[in-house]
Order: C-alpha cells, then sequence, then structure tokens
C-alpha cells in the first residue's frame, strides 16, 4: 500500500451528482467502546448514473432501500463507497454502521476530544468528514434537511446538533437523548454533533428582522468564566453584518463550543459552530491581547460564514476560495473598525508576506483557484484564504463602497441556498462594475507577481511609470499580466501637502499614468507613493529615493504606507552595505515621538523588522539564514542604540495602568513591550530589572508575557526563576501552558536539544494539535534552527510520527520545509535525502501529495 501515486482530482471532471438527498434522518448513539450510526436517506434522482454513497473507516451492519434489506450482490463496497447496482429514481436508503470515535486521532469525522472530566465527542465535517460517520453523498453540491437525534449516557449531560431542539428524554439504562432539527438546507461538511459534559453562557440578540435568537457558548466548568470576550463578539459580529452587508442571522439559536483538540481554528457548521479553546476562551489573566484580539477575529469570521458559505456555499472543493477568501476580507473589515485600521492592514500584509508569499514562491504554489489536488485537506492555505482575501479587497477598493455592496447584495440575491463557483461570484459583481470580470486570471496563476515603477516630472505634470512580471511556476502556463490596482497620491515635498491621490488600474505589462496640474511649493518636488494601503498583493520595487522614504515616513497620511516607507528603509539597509542606518532611526525617531500618544500601537508597529522567514524570500539559491539573521540583529541593535537616549524615558511615561480592553491601551500594553525589548537589546542600565518589575506588576497576560519573553530572549540571569513561576501559576491553564513552551522555543538561543527536551516532557502530548504547534511551528519561524541538520530531522521525524495518527497535521508541519532548494548545495544534498526517505515510508495521502510537490517541484 505505501508510496503508490495518489490519485489527483480535477476541477475540469465536475459533474453533477446524480441524485438528490430531500431529507436525512440521522441517529447517532455513542456507547463506551463504540458509536452506531443509523441513517435514512430519501433520495431523488436528477440525471443518469450510479447511485454512489461516500464512506470511510465505517463498519456497514446493515442496508435496507425501501424497507428491503439488500443482498451482498446488490451493491459493491470498497475503502471509500457504496455503490447500489440498480437504483430507482426514487428511493430510501437505510443504513446502520458502527464507527469508533474513542479511537479516532485524526480530529475528523466524529472523534473523542480532551480527557477525565473534560472528555467529550465533537465532530469536524469540513472537507471530507461527514464519510466517515455514515454514508452518503458527501460533497458540497448535495444540499439537504437534517434531523439528528442523539443518545449517549446522562454524565454527557450535552447532546447538541445543528438547527432547533425540538425533543429530549430519558431512555433508561442511565441514557438520554435530544433530537434536532435543521430547517436549511445544507452541504454535509456543516454538520456538526457534540456530546459532552459542559457548562453554557447565554445571551440574546435580536436581528435587524426583529427575530430572536437565544447565543450560547460552551465550554468546560474550569473555562467558562472566559467566554465574555467570544459572546461580546459574536453580538459585534452580528450587527457589524447587519449594518455593513444587509445580512441578518437566520435560525433561532446559534451555539459556539469549545474543544481542546483541534487541527485548526475553528469551523462554520450551520447554527453550532466548533471551536479550538485557542480561538474562543479569552481573559485579561491568561489571554494576550493579541491572542484576544483573534478571538474576536475568528468569531467574527465563522459568524460570517453564515452567508458566505453556508447559505452560499462552494460548488465543489476546487472553489473554496469562494467562501474562504470573501470570507477573510470580511473579517479583516470588521477587525479593522475595532482598532487602528492601519494597524489591521500592517498585520494583514505582513502575514501575507511572510507566510503567503512564501508559499507563492516554494515547491507548493498554487492558484487560489486551484485545478487539481490529490487531498482537499492540503489546500486549507494561505493563498486560499489571505490571497483569496486580497482579491477580493482588490474588487472592494476598485468599486469603492457603493458598487460594491450593490455587487454583493446582487451576489445574496442570485445564489442564496445554492453551490456555486468564483465566476458565479465575478458574474454578481460585474453588474456594478464590469471591470470585474478582468480579474478572473488573479484566480488561476500563481506566483507574486513584481510591480517596478518610476516617476518623473515634466513642467506641472507627473508621469508615474509602472510595470509588472510574475514569474513562470513549472507545470502552469506562462504567466499573464494582471489587473493591479495601484493607489497613488503625490505630496509636495516642502509642506507635505497631498497634491493629488488616484486609484490607477495597471492591466498591462507596463503602463505610464499621468497627472496633470500639479502645483508644487517654491523649491519642492513630489514625492509619490504608490500601492497605499497596500492595494494589490505584489511585491514592490519603486524608485523612491531614500530621502523621499523618510518624508513619507514623516507626512504620508495613510497609515500603511507610512509604516511601509519604513519598513523599505529597513529593507534597503538589510540588503544593502553600508552600516549607517541614520537616515532610518532618524525618521523612526521622529514618527514615534509624533504618535506615541495618539496611536501607541501604530507607534509599537514602526519598530517592526521583517521577520527571518520573510527576509529568507529574498533568495532562491544560496540561502544562508546565519547571515541573514546577523545583519537583522545588527539593525535592531543599531534602532536601539541610536534611541538608548529616549526609550526609557517613554516606557516610564507610559506607566503602571489598571487593565482595560480598548484599543488604546492595548497599544500602549504593545509599546511598552516594544521598548522593553529595545532597552535590553541597548543594553540600557537597569533594564534587566524594568523586566522583572514588568512581570511581578503585570496587570494582564501581556505585560506578563511580554516580560517573560524578554527575560527569555535576553536570558537575563534570573530566568530560570521567572520560567518556574510562570509555569506554576498557570499549570492547570492548557493555552498558557503552550504559550509558555512557544516563549521558551522561540528564543534564537534555545537550541534544538533543548527544544527535544521541551518534546519530551510529560505534558507535551502528540494528540493535542496547539501543544505540538507551540514548539514545532515556532520552530518553524527560526531558520537558523530549523534548517540545521537536526532541525529538519526533529521537524521530519514529527511528521512520520503524526503521518499514521493525524495525517492533516503531518502534512501541516512539513510544510516549513517547503523552500528548501533555497539553500546551498550542501545542506540541500543531506535534506533531499531525508524526504526521499520520508517517502518511502509515508501512508497518508496528505503527506505524500507534499512530498511529491516539494520532490519534484
Ligand atoms: N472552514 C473553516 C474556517 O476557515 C476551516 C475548517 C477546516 N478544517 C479542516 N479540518 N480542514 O473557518
Ligand atoms: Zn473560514
Amino acid at each position: 500500500m505505501t508510496n503508490q501515486q495518489p490519485t489527483k482530482i480535477y476541477l475540469k471532471d465536475y459533474t453533477p451528482p446524480s441524485f438528490d438527498v430531500t431529507k436525512v434522518d440521522l441517529d447517532i448513539q455513542l456507547f463506551d467502546e463504540y458509536a452506531t450510526v443509523y441513517s435514512k436517506l430519501l433520495m431523488h434522482r436528477r440525471y443518469d448514473g450510479k447511485l454512489v454513497l461516500l464512506g470511510r473507516s465505517l463498519e456497514l451492519q446493515s442496508i435496507c432501500v425501501n424497507g428491503k434489506s439488500l443482498s451482498a450482490d446488490e451493491y459493491t463496497l470498497d475503502d471509500e463507497s457504496l455503490t447500489l447496482h440498480d437504483a430507482a429514481d426514487e428511493l430510501t436508503i437505510e443504513t446502520v454502521v458502527r464507527i469508533t470515535p474513542q479511537t479516532n486521532t485524526t480530529l475528523e469525522g466524529l472523534y473523542q476530544s480532551g480527557q477525565g472530566d473534560e472528555l467529550m465527542f465533537v465532530t469536524q465535517c469540513e472537507p471530507e468528514g461527514f464519510r466517515k460517520i455514515t454514508y452518503f453523498p458527501d460533497r458540497p453540491d448535495v444540499l439537504t434537511e437534517y434531523t439528528t437525534r442523539l443518545e449517549a449516557p446522562k454524565r454527557f449531560k450535552t447532546l447538541l446538533a445543528n438547527g432547533n431542539l425540538i425533543e429530549s428524554g430519558d431512555v433508561g439504562d442511565d441514557r438520554h437523548f435530544t433530537i434536532w432539527h435543521d430547517p436549511t438546507k445544507k452541504p454535509s461538511y456543516l454538520f456538526a454533533a457534540v456530546i459532552a459534559n459542559l457548562e453554557v453562557l447565554s445571551d440574546s440578540y435580536t436581528t435587524i428582522e426583529g427575530r430572536d435568537v437565544l447565543l450560547e457558548v460552551y465550554a468546560s466548568a474550569h473555562d467558562i468564566d472566559k467566554c465574555h470576550v467570544g459572546m461580546q463578539a459574536l453580538k459585534d459580529a452580528m450587527k457589524w453584518d447587519e449594518d455593513n452587508y444587509g445580512r441578518a442571522y437566520d435560525l433561532d439559536r446559534y451555539m459556539i463550543v469549545a474543544t481542546s483538540q483541534f487541527n485548526m481554528g475553528a469551523m462554520e457548521n450551520k447554527g453550532l459552530n466548533i471551536f479550538n479553546t485557542s480561538c474562543v476562551l479569552s481573559s485579561p489573566e491568561t489571554t494576550s491581547d493579541e491572542r484576544s484580539f483573534n478571538v474576536k477575529s475568528v468569531i467574527a469570521h465563522e459568524y460570517f460564514h453564515n452567508w458566505t458559505g453556508n447559505r452560499i456555499t462552494c460548488r465543489d472543493w476546487f472553489q473554496l476560495c469562494l467562501k474562504e477568501g470573501f470570507t477573510v476580507f470580511r473579517d479583516q473589515s470588521f477587525s479593522g473598525d475595532f482598532r487602528s485600521k492601519a494597524v489591521q492592514r500592517i498585520e494583514d500584509v505582513a502575514l501575507l508576506r511572510s507566510a503567503q508569499f512564501a508559499e507563492d514562491a516554494g515547491t507548493l504554489a498554487h492558484p487560489v483557484r486551484p485545478e487539481s489536488f490529490v487531498e482537499i485537506n492540503n489546500f486549507y492555505t494561505m493563498t486560499i484564504y489571505e490571497k483569496g482575501a486580497e482579491i477580493v479587497r482588490m474588487l472592494a477598493n476598485l468599486l469603492g463602497k457603493e458598487k460594491f455592496r450593490q455587487g454583493t447584495d446582487e451576489y445574496f440575491r442570485r445564489y442564496d441556498g445554492m453551490a456555486v463557483t468564483v465566476e458565479d461570484f465575478l458574474s454578481a459583481l460585474s453588474v456594478a462594475d464590469e471591470r470585474v470580470s478582468l480579474f478572473m486570471p488573479w484566480y488561476r496563476q500563481p506566483g507574486t507577481p513584481v510591480l517596478s515603477g518610476s516617476s518623473r516630472i515634466d513642467g506641472d505634470t507627473v508621469v508615474v511609470s509602472l510595470a509588472q512580471v510574475t514569474r513562470h511556476v513549472p507545470n502552469y502556463d506562462a504567466p499573464i499580466a494582471l489587473p493591479i490596482p495601484v493607489d497613488t497620491a503625490i505630496f509636495d515635498s516642502v509642506t507635505g501637502e497631498m497634491l493629488a491621490s488616484q486609484m490607477l488600474l495597471l492591466t498591462k505589462d507596463q503602463d505610464e499614468f499621468v497627472f496633470d496640474g500639479i502645483q508644487l511649493s517654491d523649491g519642492a518636488h513630489p514625492v509619490v507613493s504608490v500601492l497605499r494601503n497596500f492595494s494589490a498583493p505584489v511585491k514592490l520595487d519603486f524608485n523612491y529615493t531614500d530621502e523621499d522614504l523618510a518624508r513619507l515616513v514623516a507626512f504620508e497620511t495613510e497609515g500603511f504606507n507610512q509604516w511601509q516607507a519604513l519598513q523599505t528603509l529597513v529593507n534597503r539597509w538589510l540588503f544593502g552595505n553600508s552600516d549607517d542606518a541614520a537616515i532610518l532611526t532618524d525618521a523612526l525617531k521622529t514618527a514615534v515621538t509624533k504618535l506615541k500618544d495618539t496611536d501607541p500601537m501604530l507607534a509599537a508597529r514602526l519598530f517592526d523588522l521583517p521577520s527571518e522567514k520573510e527576509l529568507a524570500m529574498a533568495y532562491d539559491t544560496d540561502y544562508d539564514p546565519v547571515a541573514v539573521k546577523a545583519r537583522r540583529d545588527k539593525l535592531k541593535a543599531l534602532i536601539a542604540q541610536a534611541l538608548s537616549d529616549v526609550v526609557s524615558d517613554w516606557y516610564a511615561s507610559l506607566g503602571n495602568e489598571v487593565y482595560a480592553d480598548t484599543p488604546d491601551a492595548r497599544g500602549r500594553r504593545l509599546l511598552k513591550n516594544v521598548l522593553l525589548d529595545l532597552s535590553l537589546t541597548a543594553g540600557v542600565d537597569g533594564a534587566d530589572a524594568l523586566a522583572y518589575e514588568q512581570y511581578k506588576n503585570a496587570s494582564c497576560m501581556s505585560e506578563r508575557l511580554g516580560a517573560l519573553i524578554a527575560i527569555i530572549h535576553h536570558n537575563l540571569e534570573q530566568k530560570q526563576t521567572f520560567i518556574d513561576d510562570f509555569y506554576s501559576r498557570f499549570s492547570d491553564e492548557d493555552l498558557v501552558i503552550d504559550t509558555w513552551l512557544a516563549a521558551q522555543t522561540s528564543a534564537s538561543h534555545t537550541s534544538i536539544d533543548e527544544i527535544a527536551g521541551l518534546m519530551a516532557r510529560d505534558d507535551f502530548d502528540w494528540n493535542t494539535p496547539n501543544r505540538v504547534r507551540a514548539v514545532l511551528s515556532t520552530l518553524a519561524a527560526k531558520p537558523v534552527q530549523l534548517w540545521s541538520e537536526a532541525g529538519v530531522a526533529l521537524c521530519l521525524s514529527a511528521v512520520e510520527r503524526l503521518d499514521g495518527s493525524n495525517p492533516l497535521m503531518a502534512a501541516r508541519l512539513l510544510t516549513a520545509l517547503a523552500r528548501w532548494q533555497t539553500l546551498s548545495s550542501e545542506p540541500k544534498v543531506v535534506i533531499k535525502q531525508k524526504l526521499e526517505s520520508l517517502q518511502t515510508k509515508a501512508k497518508s495521502k496528505n503527506v505524500l501529495e507534499f512530498l511529491g510537490n516539494m520532490l519534484n517541484g
């Protein structure tokens, strides 16, 4: 069975299902060692063709068609499907299967999560988990109405499924049941069930249409007091979708369940979202500001799926970006309304650059809408999600608020209740502006375009020239020119006044854009600022002078490009040979002085240096992680030096505040942590003591964690005391222990041996993705160690170990090594051998598909 060439599925082969499912009745009965699933499907023929039900790891106990038990020669059964030999046009199929959620470590289908008091059973059906529960046409274009009965021992007091609760009661033998009916037709990937023993936080929301909705967040007794942030986020999201897209919620009940073992962030199951604890629990004592804000975004993301994903769903999994790209764009817009918009954009772009651009530049590059795949779970990627969101953002910006709304209204009107494609989405939006159709190639073409440009002046005319190139990704057509919106402004170099601004649209390989009648002040020249607010997901190379970049730091009114101007100076320094950083540090100091009181979060972000991972992207060959880190460290030291006379005062001026959960307070806490780190880097007298004090007097996790990270990263003398103190304070908070592991792993002085030591601890649990990620995803962000022979070996041994128990996780960890071919030849030879050796041992489609791409790409 090993090392077979896994089968590829192609978008061009799509055919509609031959049967509809009119209704389904499910009955899931949980016992100590297994569960029995009874299902009754009403099916109706739409096209010629066989009746095929999909099923995996199911033990079929009986099958009846129209009340008559089938004999073995009336159907064919294999590992993946059940085919009826002779199907009438109208029929009822009843199956009984046995499954073992107790031993299901894949975290797909129905599986066990947690232990002891917190033992529970939850489902994850997207994309193809439903077939691990029962035989079904498990594909997103089969929509049907579900009635679900759950039966379990009474020690599991919580029995939840999608929709409305219509009945509950006892069945004797210390067992009980509930029956749920979901009135909306949905694809099987949105099915959910929960069998658990949870507490609930309840609230309500009245929609703009007047519907009273019961809101419930379920968590363990230990965690239920950490659900208030999530509940507020849910109400904010419901209101926001009404205000911004005219979309109201459509059921009487909305439930969120927190579970500790989950492969991804959260899942938008209709009316019953299931969340990784890390994306729903939040309290000031245990959750950093960053994590807490992430909770808000993810809650909103899953809520927004109710319209973009659930009511209008995907025809097939090639269209995944249809729901994910649009929904990420919606959650980013929402989040930007709850803090500094510039900071929101900075964070989204930083993620795009460090993770998606890397994906697009490596062996796993793929289009936002892929045309083939082996394992769909491998396509929940940065490209589908983040680049997918960027395409929708370009459209939204190009159309402007009103037209974009007109387009999305048309999308919801036309396709509500249907399973559709990216083409359908663009066709609905194009009622507002026909240029929308130009954007289809963005979905088809992999690779990040490089946009280069220059400006020149001619009398009172400014000419901006732009050109684009995209790398030719192997196995794809030669790249073509894409429509690239370039938001551009022109400033007066002396007064800083904005003289013109316009959204340019580059549609060809190269073009020129003319701004007439530019009136400059005496002795001034025009300063052009392009790609404001990062108006397209491209790499930019513009002929700014360093002096003009410093001017943009000072007077660009758009926060993102102000930050970007500094980042461009930073990048020029990092890839140049000069050791003089004065122009950069002066611009930084001036800007922070101005901003630290008005927008402390943006001020903190101005200190950003591109991550080591992002810097790695500049190399297609002979990448040397040690040299890259050394140059980056040097710049950080220069910045710290240049600001050493003010950092202590700035830090002191931020003081010790009482905890508040406002954008401003969060900004000050972030700035404080940045300044603490800088003081330690500069070796400012007494900085060690400041770190210890901040830890001891912390009003919340952000302050405590900021101090702990500084203490660990700078290897301060009392480091171990604080590591131990933190552990004992939070030893019964799993998510905080994850953070504690990550804080230690992330320090550049933490060796692979020490990391392996953390993984050998008793509380390191390979079946809990959060725990595994706390160490291994953190290692993935430390190129120097990751690419050492021991680092690669550690990473690959984890992949091998997880390949059998949780292939989805295994494949995700493997992506850390996707750009191995950019290293110099010596390490490359070793890594290639290791990858090839894994290829002979790996079993899962997930890992084999990626290994195939990594070795052939
Ligand atoms: N649709 C979910 C979200 O982005 C992702 C869940 C996918 N889960 C998985 N196991 N592939 O909101
Ligand atoms: Zn999503």
